[in-house]
């Protein structure tokens, strides 16, 4: 890896910025004859996501309610005429040169690992790649999964192919998984991929069905980043995915039951059975069960326009992953008490896997400015200094983009 990539300016939007990057990129003394640098590129880009309630229920086979939001990855393309992908991030100005069995570190794993599972069922052909973002990285809105969906689609589209967008998440989730060694669930993928614009996703991870929920015009979104970074491979995430894998494992035995994953387990069978379990994976149980129950209600009261309803989904959510799951922070819960006490807030609560990153709020429509410009001013003091808040539409997922 290098970082004497040519430079970017950082101006412009993430399309702009990876078209103008790939278009510099192999300008400094590469042989040309190994790319085809007067095609038009192929551009594609993707989102990142806020949850608004189902955390930590899509590796116990469990629903989820995320939006996209209307930050990108955007990955341009050219392919070349050898085998090899060679990777500009703009925004790091580092280039990877990547052989189909190199396995690298860092952001270009997520390029290698993609490229990798993509070429389990057909080619991948050399391309040269270019990539610009403008979701934050560490703070928990998926980077990593637009990034591995942007490039996932970009990858098949110069090598003349294309899939399903659900075969398409799964083989970036298995990436994700397999490459870089994160034991997660489908949402992430699924809500770069899937996610439709001014609504939110209703995702049952078991059978992967899907169902879009519009949002109504009177609803709006903030995310508050606490400016902690996350980093799930050395967070407590992976422990959590132990836990639920442990306390399955004695409930099944207690019950005797034909129990798949924690998706089959109600409160009544947790509450006859809880003297099984330890306390600490008694509670992590009961976080899960009561968590889906909030997302179907949550889904119910979005459909039915009951954005309060929504709201109270989301706080009792919050206290269920600070408490019975102890995946939330100090910053994060200031985050989600200063959103919580801010007229127009509907409701608040941490999103992604924890640790740090942010926390997501929805609000009425008709104060979101208000509402944004009351949490920036006491997020400093409240939250933390390096905090940072911003309002976003529910976006669309990963799609190719036209250039001319
Ligand atoms: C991270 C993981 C997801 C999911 C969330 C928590 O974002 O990548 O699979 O488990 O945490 O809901």
């Amino acid at each position: 890896m290098t970082g004497d990539g040519d430079d970017d300016t950082a101006a412009g939007t993430p399309v702009e910025r990876a078209k103008a990057a790939l278009a510099a990129l192999g300008a400094d003394g590469d042989d040309p004859s190994q790319s085809s640098r007067s095609t038009t590129p192929t551009v594609a880009v993707a989102p990142g996501r806020v949850n608004l309630v189902g955390g930590h229920t899509d590796y116990n086979d469990g629903l989820c309610l995320p939006i996209a939001v209307d930050r990108h990855v955007a990955v341009a393309a050219r392919t070349r005429s050898d085998d090899l992908l060679r990777v500009h991030a703009a925004d790091f100005d580092e280039t990877a040169e990547l052989a189909p069995e190199d396995d690298p570190d860092g952001w270009a794993a997520y390029v290698a690992a993609v490229a990798r599972v993509l070429r389990e069922d057909g080619p991948v052909d050399g391309a040269d790649l270019a990539i610009a973002s403008d979701v934050p990285t560490g703070a928990g809105l998926s980077s990593s999964a637009a990034l591995e969906l942007a490039v996932g689609r970009v990858l098949l589209a110069v090598s003349g192919r294309d899939l399903p967008t659900t075969d398409l998440a799964l083989a970036c989730w298995r990436a994700e998984r397999e490459g870089v060694g994160v034991e997660c669930g489908i949402l992430d993928q699924f809500s770069a991929a899937l996610c439709e614009a001014d609504s939110a996703l209703f995702l049952d991870c078991r059978t992967r069905e899907f169902e879009s929920v519009p949002l109504g015009d009177d609803a709006g979104v903030l995310v508050i980043d606490t400016g902690v970074s996350h980093e799930l491979t050395e967070s407590g995430y992976n422990d959590r995915v132990r836990e639920c894998a442990a306390a399955l494992d004695t409930l099944r035995e207690d019950t005797d039951c034909d129990l798949d994953s924690l998706r089959d387990v109600d409160r009544d069978l947790l509450d006859a059975h809880a003297d099984a379990l330890d306390p600490t994976h008694f509670r992590r149980v009961r976080h899960v069960v009561t968590e889906n129950e909030r997302v179907r209600r949550a889904r119910d009261a979005l459909a039915a326009g009951d954005l309060d309803r929504v709201g109270d989904a989301m706080l009792a959510a919050h206290d269920s992953l600070r408490d019975d799951y102890e995946v939330s922070c100090p910053e994060l819960d200031a985050a989600v008490e200063l959103a919580a006490g801010t007229p127009g807030v509907y409701g608040a609560r941490m999103t992604g896997g924890g640790f740090g990153g942010s926390a997501v709020a929805l609000v009425d429509g008709d104060a979101l400015d208000r509402a944004e410009r009351a949490i920036r001013d006491a997020a400093p003091e409240r939250v933390g200094p390096d905090a940072d808040v911003f309002a976003c539409r529910p976006s669309g997922g990963v799609r190719l983009v036209d250039v001319e």
